[in-house]
Order: C-alpha cells, then sequence, then structure tokens
C-alpha cells in the first residue's frame, strides 16, 4: 500500500491525554491504555475510528467505563475500529498483551540484554497498543511502569519522575512518569532493566536545575563519561548557538546492545545503540569518540527541532532531520576543527547520498510517496536535507538566518509542522523570497554545475560562466537556487583585489540554467575556487589542468578546496590509470604533496591527515560513473598509494617519528590528540603500500606499542591488506584480547569483512559461527555483512557472484526475525546498474532472485522492487 503525500488529511479524531500502566513481564507484559479522545474539529464529523495496531492482542475494551459488546467494534492484530464513535469527547481504555521477549524485530517493546526497551519512531508505538500512531496527533502521556523489582531495579519513562514505590506483597515495584510537553507517539519510550548511572547536574540559561544521567549495562558505568560529558556540552552549546535551552528536569540516556539504528530522540529518555555511548581509549577509537559526540549531541538537539516542533507527516521527516544534522554538524564543527569536520562531512555524503543519488533508490529530501517510511531514513533525507539548511544560511546570511530559527521555534512550538512552515520562518526573517529554493526539496538526483572561465588581460577582468544541468530531469524541471562560495587565486596567492558586483561577502547566487560573473581588478590570469566550504551539494565540472588544481593545494584561503583540489588531482590520476591513459603527472602531486607536508604538516596534522587520505574505491566509481569495473579501480588506487608511499617515504617515516606520543602522555580523545594519531597512521598506511616488509613491521611494532583502541586497530588495519603469517597472528591475538568485548569484536570482524582477496567470502562464511557472531544483533550484522557489502568493492563484486550470493543470504536469512535490517543490507546492491555488463547481470540475477522470494516482508520487497525498476 502505498503512502501519498498529496493524500494527507488531517486525523478524524484527537487524542488529548494518554495514560499507560504498563506491567513488564519477559512473555506476558500487560499493557492498559486510556485514552481521552474526542472527534478533531477539522477532521470529518462521524468518520469511524480506525486505530492503528502492528501484532497486538486485545484483552479487553471500554467505553466510558463501559465493556464494549462484540458488535461494538472490530479489532484485529493491525487494527482496532469502532465504525460509529460517539461525537462527543469520551474515554477509551484498551488492555493488550505482548510478548518483549518473542520480539526480534526490535521495534515496539523488546528486551536487549534482559533490559526492556522500546522503539517507537516511525510505527512502532502500535505494537503496543492500539493508538492514532501520526505524527500530528499529540498527546500528553503519564506512564506508570511496574516490573519485578530484582529483574528491573530501574524504571524510566518520558518526562519528569512523578511518584514510585513497591507494590506490596509480589517483590514488584512501579514508578510513575509524566510527560508535561504534547508529544506524538513515536516519542513514546520505557526502559527497565538493571543498568550502572553516572549522572551530572546542569543549570539551564533559564535556572532550571536538570539531572543528566547515562544509563548503561552494568560494570560499563567508567565507560559512559565521554557521553556524559557530550550532553552537558550539547544543553550549553545548543543555549549559546540557538537560544534553545532543555525543558525537564531529568534528562536520561539509556544505552542498549541491540539497536536497529544509532540512537533516538524519545522525549527526556534518548535510547541509543550502546557503540553511540561507550568509550574508553581501550576500547574506542578517535572515530567512535567523535561518533559519540555527534550523535549524542544529534538526539539531544531534537529535543526542540523533532520533539517541540514535531513533523505533520512522514513525508516532513527532513524538517527534524536534516535540521537535526545541520545543528550536529555545527556542533561539531565548533568542538573540533571546523575544516577537517567540513571535509568529514562531504567525504560522507558522497560516499553515500550521491550513491543513493545516482541509483535506483534515488528519492526526493522530501518523498512524494513511500511503501514503507523505515526505508526512508536515508543519506539523502538527512544528509543532503542538512546541506539544504546550510545552503539557506549561505543565502540569507547568519544574522536572518538565527533570526528564521527563532521564529520557527517559537511559531511552531508545540505543533506538527511543514518544511513550508520552516521556509517561511526564513522568508519572514529574511524578506527573501524562497519559492524558489524550496526546489531543492521536491526532486531527487544530484545537479551539476559547469564552470568554464575566460581571462582578458587588457581589461584585467576575468570571466567566470555557470551551467546547471540535473540528471534525469525533464526540461520542464526549473533551475533550482544555487549558492556557490568562491573567490580568485593567483600563483602567490589569493587575488583579494578582484572583485565582483554579482558577489556578495564571498557568494554568487545562480538562479538561472546559465548566467556568468566578470571579476575586476585582475591582475593575472586567475584560478578560480568555486563551492568553498562546499556551499552546494552538487557535482562541479570545471576543465582545471592538475597544475592549477596544485596551485589552490597551495594557496587557497579556503581549507576545504585545499583538500577538495588534492582529492581532484587524485582521483583524475587513478581515472586515467582506469582509463589505460598517462599518468605522467603523477610525479609532479607526489611533489606537491611533500612540499604541502614540509610546510604545514605539524602544524595541521588532522587537515594533513585528510590531504593524505586517497579517494576511496566508491568515490572513484562514482567519478567514472559507468561500466565500472571494480577490480581495474582496486588496482588504479593501490597504484597511486604505492607512489605516494614510495615518493614521499622519507617525510613519512620523520612525520611519525615526530608524531609519536612520548610514553606516558595520558590519552586524550581531543581533536588535536587525535590529528596526531590520524597522521601517523595515514603516514603507515601509505608506507605499508609501498613496502610491505616495512609496513608489515611497523604495524606490528605499533600493535605491541598501542596504549589505544586507535593505534592498535590502524595497525591491524595495515596488516589486514598484507597477506601472511603475520595478519593470522595479529588477528588472532586480538580476537584473544578483547573476547568478553562485543563492540570491539565488531571492529574485528569489519577489518576481515574488508580484505580486498579472494579467501573473504569464505572466511565471512567461517565468522558467521564464531562465537561472538549473532544474526539476532544489529551490530554483529552490519560489522560483518554491512562492512563486505559497502566498504569492500572487489569482493563484494566478484565476477562469479559469490558477494552478492553472501549477501543475499543473509538478507534472507534476516528478513523473517529483523525486516529493517535486512532491508538496510540491502541498500548495498543499489549501485547495480553503472558496473560493467558481467557483474551488472550476475548483480541483477540476485536481486531477482530477491524479488521473486514469496514472503518477503514490506521493508525488504520494497527496496528489492524499486532496485530492479525502472
Ligand atoms: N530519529 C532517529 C534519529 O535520527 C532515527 C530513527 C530511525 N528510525 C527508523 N525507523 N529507521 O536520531
Ligand atoms: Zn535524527
Amino acid at each position: 500500500p502505498t503512502v501519498r503525500l498529496e493524500d494527507y488529511r488531517p486525523s478524524d479524531h484527537l487524542i488529548d491525554r494518554v495514560e499507560l500502566d504498563i506491567r513488564l513481564d519477559p512473555h506476558d507484559t500487560r499493557v492498559t491504555a486510556t485514552l481521552a479522545l474526542r472527534p478533531n474539529p477539522v477532521g470529518r464529523p462521524g468518520a469511524p475510528l480506525v486505530l492503528d495496531g502492528d501484532d497486538l492482542t486485545l484483552l479487553a475494551l471500554e467505553l466510558d467505563g463501559q465493556a464494549l459488546g462484540p458488535d461494538a467494534y472490530r479489532a484485529d492484530p493491525s487494527s482496532l475500529t469502532l465504525s460509529t464513535p460517539p461525537q462527543r469527547p469520551f474515554t477509551l481504555r484498551i488492555e493488550t498483551r505482548l510478548d518483549p521477549t518473542a520480539n526480534t524485530r526490535l521495534m515496539g517493546l523488546y528486551r536487549s540484554n534482559s533490559v526492556y526497551c522500546t522503539q517507537c519512531e516511525a510505527d512502532g508505538f502500535r505494537r503496543i497498543t492500539y493508538f492514532l500512531d501520526r505524527p500530528d496527533v499529540l498527546s500528553i502521556y503519564t506512564t506508570r511502569i511496574e516490573a519485578e523489582r530484582e529483574a528491573a531495579p530501574i524504571l524510566l519513562g518520558n518526562g519528569n519522575p512523578s511518584e514510585a514505590g513497591a507494590v506490596p506483597g509480589t517483590g514488584r515495584h512501579y514508578a510513575v512518569w509524566h510527560d508535561p510537553m504534547p508529544k506524538p507517539a513515536y516519542l513514546f519510550a520505557l526502559v527497565g532493566g538493571r543498568l550502572d548511572r553516572v549522572a551530572k547536574d546542569f543549570t539551564t540559561m533559564e535556572g532550571r536545575r536538570v539531572e543528566i544521567a547515562v544509563y548503561v549495562e552494568p560494570g560499563k558505568g567508567d565507560r559512559a563519561a565521554y557521553a556524559l560529558d557530550a550532553v552537558e556540552r550539547s544543553m550549553a552549546w545548543d543555549e549559546t548557538a540557538f537560544g534553545r535551552a532543555y525543558d525537564l528536569d531529568v534528562f536520561n540516556v539509556v544505552a542498549v546492545s541491540d539497536f536497529n539504528m544509532g540512537a533516538m530522540e524519545n522525549k527526556g529518555l534518548n535510547i541509543f545503540n550502546d557503540k553511540y555511548v561507550l568509550a574508553s581509549p581501550e576500547t574506542a577509537t578517535d572515530a567512535d569518540y567523535a561518533a559519540i559526540e555527534a550523535i549524542i549531541a544529534h538526539e539531544y538537539f531534537h529535543n526542540w527541532s523533532g520533539n517541540r516542533v514535531t513533523c505533520r507527516d512522514w513525508f516532513q521527516l527532513c524538517l527534524k532531520e536534516g535540521l537535526t544534522v545541520f545543528r550536529d554538524q555545527e556542533f561539531s564543527s565548533d568542538m573540533r576543527s571546523r575544516a577537517v569536520h567540513r571535509i568529514a562531512e562531504v567525504r560522507n555524503l558522497r560516499a553515500r547520498q550521491f550513491p543513493e543519488d545516482a541509483g535506483p533508490l534515488a528519492h526526493p529530501v522530501r518523498p512524494k510517496q513511500y511503501a514503507e517510511i523505515n526505508n526512508f531514513y536515508t543519506a539523502t533525507v538527512y544528509e543532503k536535507g542538512a546541506e539544504i539548511v546550510r545552503m539557506l544560511r549561505t543565502l540569507i546570511g547568519d544574522a536572518a538566518f538565527r533570526a528564521g530559527m527563532d521564529r520557527y521555534f517559537a511559531e511552531n512550538d508545540g505543533k506538527a509542522a511543514t518544511v513550508e512552515d520552516f521556509l517561511e520562518a526564513f522568508e519572514a526573517a529574511s524578506g527573501r523570497d524562497l519559492s524558489r529554493f524550496a526546489e531543492w526539496y521536491e526532486r531527487p538526483g544530484t545537479p551539476r554545475v559547469a564552470a568554464s572561465g575566460s581571462y582578458d588581460a587588457s581589461a584585467q577582468t576575468y570571466r567566470l560562466a555557470f551551467r546547471q544541468t540535473r540528471p534525469g530531469a525533464g526540461a520542464d524541471a526549473p533551475p533550482l537556487v544555487v549558492p556557490i562560495r568562491l573567490g580568485l587565486v593567483g600563483s602567490d596567492g589569493p587575488l583579494d583585489a578582484a572583485t565582483s558586483e554579482r558577489v556578495e561577502a564571498g557568494v554568487f547566487v545562480l538562479e538561472a540554467a546559465e548566467d556568468a560573473v566578470t571579476f575586476e581588478n585582475v591582475a593575472a590570469e586567475p584560478v578560480p575556487s568555486l563551492f568553498r566550504a562546499f556551499s552546494a551539494p552538487v557535482r562541479v565540472a570545471s576543465s582545471l589542468d592538475d597544475a592549477a588544481r596544485l596551485t589552490l593545494l597551495r594557496h587557497d584561503p579556503d581549507s576545504f578546496n585545499r583538500w577538495e583540489a588534492a582529492q581532484r588531482v587524485a582521483l583524475g590520476l587513478m581515472a586515467r590509470q582506469v582509463r589505460g591513459e598517462s599518468t605522467e603527472t603523477a610525479d609532479a602531486f607526489v611533489a606537491a604533496l611533500g612540499a604541502f607536508l614540509d610546510a604545514e604538516a605539524l602544524h595541521d596534522p588532522a587537515f594533513a591527515a585528510q590531504i593524505l587520505a586517497l579517494p576511496s574505491e566508491g568515490d572513484l566509481a562514482d567519478e567514472i560513473g559507468t561500466e565500472t569495473d571494480p577490480d581495474a579501480i582496486f588496482s588504479a588506487r593501490q597504484t597511486l598509494r604505492r607512489r605516494l608511499g614510495t615518493g614521499l617515504r622519507e617525510r613519512l617515516m620523520s612525520l611519525r617519528e615526530t608524531l609519536a606520543e612520548p610514553a606516558g602522555t595520558p590519552f586524550s580523545p581531543d581533536a588535536a590528540a587525535a590529528g596526531r594519531r590520524a597522521l601517523r597512521n595515514a603516514a603507515l598506511d601509505l608506507i605499508a603500500a609501498a613496502d610491505a616488509q616495512a609496513g608489515t613491521a611497523l604495524a606490528e611494532a605499533q600493535i605491541e606499542a598501542a596504549t589505544n583502541m586507535t593505534d592498535r586497530l590502524a595497525g591491524l588495519a595495515t596488516l589486514a591488506l598484507l597477506p601472511g603469517e603475520a595478519r593470522e597472528a595479529a588477528l588472532t591475538a586480538f580476537a584473544e584480547r578483547y573476547a568478553d568485548e562485543p563492540l570491539v569484536l565488531d571492529k574485528w570482524f569489519a577489518i576481515q569483512a574488508m580484505i580486498p582477496e579472494d579467501g573473504t567470502v569464505a572466511r565471512i562464511r567461517r565468522l558467521q559461527s564464531h562465537p561472538a557472531f549473532a544474526m539476532t544483533n544489529p551490530n554483529r550484522v552490519r560489522s560483518l555483512i554491512g562492512s563486505f557489502s559497502l566498504a569492500n568493492p572487489t569482493q563484494f563484486n566478484r565476477p562469479d557472484g559469490a558477494g552478492y550470493a553472501l549477501v543475499a543470504e543473509t538478507v534472507l536469512a534476516l528478513d523473517g526475525t529483523n525486516p529493517q535490517v535486512a532491508a538496510r543490507l540491502m541498500t548495498a546492491f543499489g549501485p547495480w546498474r553503472r558496473l560493467e555488463p558481467g557483474r551488472r547481470a550476475v548483480a541483477e540475477a540476485a536481486l531477482r532472485r530477491i524479488v521473486a522470494t514469496p514472503g518477503l516482508s514490506r521493508d525488504v520487497s520494497d527496496i528489492a522492487t524499486r532496485s530492479v525498476a525502472g
């Protein structure tokens, strides 16, 4: 059943208050929901009441205190209907029975390591009780949770705690939570279990005292300190950056080990995949620390962008997700290096969103229809959605942007809003017409902007002409509003004297299909630096040669574009190698990187590490676009890695020495220390690419001496690419050392899944029966199978189809128990159409076998059918 945006209409009924009484039991949980309902003044008068359900068992039903006879309603596992509900406010009391232990889908109420927890977004609340499970029905919730005290000493709900006590003579106890803020059902949550707690107080700018607490598996309290600190920093930052204060007396974060996604912003009770909470130097990498900081912030920021202002319907998902990603990116940029973080954001966008937008699963940032909403929590909605918010800020400027945000929150507080409501706030704040800008939400596909420049030496002018096109867009598609942050760079540095009337605060706004700017006072032929800081999510086609790009690497005041210049040169070299063309400019590239390292590596190691990290195989496939051969791509990348490793060897060796932490230095996860580790490890990667023997020795020594997971894992990752005894010994030692650390073993699974060798499929099949592997745990599945399908292009795309078969088997094996995770794994097939014909046929056959499998979940069949359609 396809749901369409154009079919939206308000609910015929509203639910003002919800009282829940939930008696937890491993197999026989009883839920009594008392709903205060009334007809919606803007609904259809006399309409039937149809409550959503999913897999529910109804035990009892009362209307205004009277048991309802069998003729008065119809109930099945997926709905509860009253065909002639009262035309006035009334109360329904609904009792349902659940089996949380049998809930393998991890939606609704389930158990993770025997902790009771919930996940309701997008439509899991209907697996707890019959309800109007849609985001525009907002209610005030009071929840009584009861459980055996021994099994669940901690009982948490949304809002503030109001009452707790024993159930006399039973060994059970209860807690009552009241949430004063109206919210949609998808933000409901509860937790019951045995958990350790770390906490600290925070006083908001409004003077409210808040107790922040993080709950984790018993014995892991010391690994929650960083997450707790990140909550505190997030609260403080949202006050200064956006004027947003927290609004309850408690803010709870709970880490659970079985979780379908990263985390969830339930009101006052965020529930997290423990991977994004638990950190210690021994078990977490610098990347883990950064992800924890970002996701803690993301979920916290949802308190305003998502919870106080929520979405009218699921088509508006980007309204909360794109905006909240933008907000967490800004937070991380302020906590760390803005330039380095921007590079990471763009790497991620290009790795996940660009291919999605170029393949069969492409969709607008605001989709127009869906069969299964859980399949639309995508890079497009999240990351491209965030880029749209960022472009908006670039267009109207910081001050108007902040005023618009204030206005958006003020006007929509307590409401379920739309993208139109969002844009309206910025129109009012800036006085600018944003109706054409809104087109960014409406159509899929990454736009392409071609730029060409011409210099007039006698007039001392430089003319830059732009042309925008959109793949697959018809002739009727209006041009997009594209903010281009730009400047000119000469052979000795930026040409600051050059100006243009059409460029304001460094930004030219391209609004037509074609347009041009002319700069005056241009003393010599310049190199244009375009889309600084990646000012729009487009592909840029420009005819700059390598020498011009290396000028940007040397002199562009925009750090992002310096990095971009080096990436473009590397991509060009690799693409030419794939096509069998000359790569003679490689030496100039190596020399330029050498000069860069000499001048700057020690001054900004994190940035230097980004410069050294070559575009991925995926980046290259995306660049080539059609008829890709993953083996040719792999070997082109290897060749360039080897060339850099050979040409820069002395420098890389000496950087490793200089940047080594003196023995006894205490571990710090901060950006500066992480940057030094990143550069040392980027150097290790290149050295090993050029010289396996030296690489092996360095990696072994690094593992031996490592005092933190970043260095240990980097050593192991280096060895993983070097077949032989040393690798197998290191893998065995690592597994023994971390036998009791599931999150660390995930890294071990992933490293092996990414080995670009023939034996990997067989290795993964062996690992599937490793005692630490479990199909029931989403993190294990993603580590072993997800890493393989997404980050091992040569083996996933084996010409014999063994890689596709492995993933297809896993998808089908998982579909019966956890369709959401199964569907997510399926998305790895997305880019199949851009493969060369042999692999394309094999991939298509694998996809068609999945499509033809009887009894598929809606989740998997939606992805599979869209993947082969068109
Ligand atoms: N709202 C959550 C977040 O972005 C993610 C929920 C994902 N839900 C889903 N059904 N896939 O923080
Ligand atoms: Zn989110």
